[in-house]
């Protein structure tokens, strides 16, 4: 198995909702280890910026504005094929359609307040990962 790494954000609605400890738990518990964190308010460039391949997209403006609308936590998880297991743990982009026992499946309640984002491809990961933190700011572990 590949040993990965991938970029987590915990979004506005979870962090509102208090339940950052028990997303960090499902990871934890699915042997992935959180390698750096950190708890930002995004400003508007930040988040156009991170989200710039969905700019023609209808809702980009209402994914903007959520994902400014109060603090997130973005992270790097890592661990065996850390880009699916992360997804997999997610769940469906859409919580009503997501799996019981998802992250978004328990605690999201729309596709736009949808409590998680996770890279989906290596080359999204190391992109992401690299929008939010320098090579000083991961720790090996
Ligand atoms: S995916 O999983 O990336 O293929 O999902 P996708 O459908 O392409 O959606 C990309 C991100 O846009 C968010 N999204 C929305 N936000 C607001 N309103 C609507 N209608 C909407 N539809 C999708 C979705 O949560 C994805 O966010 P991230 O952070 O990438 O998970």
């Amino acid at each position: 198995m590949a040993n990965e790494r991938t970029l987590s954000i915990i979004k506005p609605d979870a962090v509102a909702k208090n339940v950052i400890g028990e997303i960090e738990s499902r990871f934890e518990k699915a042997g992935l280890k959180i390698v750096a964190a950190k708890m930002l308010q995004l400003s508007q460039a930040q988040a156009e910026g991170f989200y710039a391949e969905h700019k023609e997209r209808s809702f980009f403006g209402d994914l903007v504005g959520f994902m400014t609308s109060g603090p997130v936590v973005v992270q790097v998880l890592e661990g065996d094929n850390a880009i699916a297991a992360n997804r997999d743990l997610m769940g469906a982009t859409n919580p009503k359609e997501a799996e019981a026992g998802t992250i978004r499946a328990d605690f999201a309640q729309s596709i736009d307040a949808n409590a998680v984002h996770g890279s989906d491809s290596p080359e999204s990961a190391e992109r992401e990962i690299a929008y939010f933190f320098g090579s000083e700011e991961i720790c090996a572990r």
